[in-house]
């Protein structure tokens, strides 16, 4: 008798400890506001933590990193990408701070493109073509937010569907990024999309990351690396000419660690058609596996971020269009190059480039991406 009613009592302890853990779990992924759009739909922020301290701020508002900080050689965490303090304003923004891009990222060449015989016109919002999916494209959609805990990571699963005409694409696409900071430093971005008519696919993350973890300076003293011994050429409005061209001997030559700053004004045209680098590296033995594709080293705090992806293009874009407009989280005001993004995709304009890979997505099949920020110091 004694002995059962202590087995029982050790029972209720441990249920009770369970409970309270599973109750303490759910609770550690916090949800807070982060204000009303236009139309009055409330949006929310939720903040991704790791064992290391890593802080991750994500909203479900275009599923943007509103915030990300990773440690310095010292150990010091500061917050290293560009961002807002509320939705509203990434609502009236056009540099698509930290968003998620698509349906199709990037540019399509007078916004149309042809499937199985038929022409479609997505929206052109960029002179002549089309960018980064249109008007309202992923980044300005408030997506489903699902946080769910892992034993080394939290997560937020992100999921939008678009309607099938949206922007001019065709097929109803279902659309879900997980983002997953983990305990080894990784900010990982998994994707996954279906589709009921053949479309087309190519979305892409956009944080403006700056090293340093001070948005007053700009990021030309960075170093960055891209395991690539071509990129694609672009015209004047920034669409690829379908070559790829050799990066050997040029400013284009990120093969090994390389200073941003050093021939970023050469009077080299690519580089004057970009307004400075804002081009697509054609990502060497690309077999769809998930591997490094490039390196960004800042060596005064000692900050290093590898990109690890399974895609076979990455623009990197180095904030030529930031002009002192945008006032950031705490009032900071993005000046000309204080962030610089590196967005793993597919080439530009790959719809009306036959010989790059396809970017078509048909009924049926599954959309897949993996996409790894890892920080580490060096
Ligand atoms: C991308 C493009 C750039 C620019 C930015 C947003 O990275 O490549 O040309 O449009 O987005 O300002």
């Amino acid at each position: 008798m004694k002995n059962k009613s202590l087995l029982l009592s050790l029972l209720l302890v441990t249920i009770l400890i369970s409970c309270s853990n599973n109750q303490k779990e759910t609770e550690m992924i916090e949800k807070k506001t982060f204000g009303k759009i236009s139309d009055g739909t409330e949006t929310f922020l939720y903040t991704l933590k790791n064992k290391n301290g890593i802080i991750a701020e994500i909203t479900n508002y275009g599923a943007a990193v509103v915030s990300l900080t990773a440690p310095d050689k010292n150990g010091e965490l500061k917050d290293i990408v560009l961002g807002y303090d509320e939705a509203a304003s990434y609502e009236k923004c056009q540099s698509y701070f930290g968003v998620i891009v698509g349906r199709y990222g990037n540019r399509i060449g007078e916004g149309k493109f042809t499937l199985d015989g038929k022409e479609y016109q997505v929206s052109v919002n960029d002179g002549k073509n089309s960018l980064h999916g249109g008007f309202k494209g992923f980044n300005k959609r408030v997506w489903k937010a699902e946080p769910i805990m892992g034993d080394s990571s939290q997560s937020l699963k992100l999921t939008y569907i678009s309607e099938d005409g949206e922007e001019g694409y065709p097929g109803k696409v279902e659309i879900s990024v997980t983002y997953t900071l983990n305990d080894k430093n990784e900010l990982a971005l998994y994707y996954s999309a279906t589709t009921d008519k053949p479309t087309i696919m190519n979305p892409t993350h956009h944080s403006y990351f700056n090293l340093t973890g001070d948005f007053t300076k700009p990021i030309l003293d960075h170093q960055l690396m891209i395991d690539a011994e071509t990129y694609t050429p672009v015209d004047n409005g920034l669409i690829t000419t379908g070559e790829f061209a050799s990066v050997a001997g040029n400013p284009m030559d990120f093969r090994v660690l390389t200073n941003i700053g050093a021939k970023i004004n050469d009077k080299f045209e690519q580089l004057v058609f970009g307004k400075g680098y804002d081009h697509n590296w054609v990502i060497n033995n690309w077999d769809g596996s998930v591997k490094k594709v490039a390196e960004l080293y800042e060596p005064a705090s000692g900050r290093l971020m590898e990109v690890i992806s399974d895609q076979p293009g990455l623009q990197f874009y180095s904030g030529n269009f930031l002009n002192g407009s945008a006032v950031g989280k705490g009032g900071v005001v993005y000046n000309y190059r204080t962030g610089l993004c590196l967005e793993a995709q597919h080439h530009p304009d790959s719809p009306n480039k036959p010989n790059f890979p396809s970017v078509r997505l048909n009924p049926g099949e599954q959309y897949k991406q993996v996409t790894i920020y890892k920080f580490s110091v060096k």
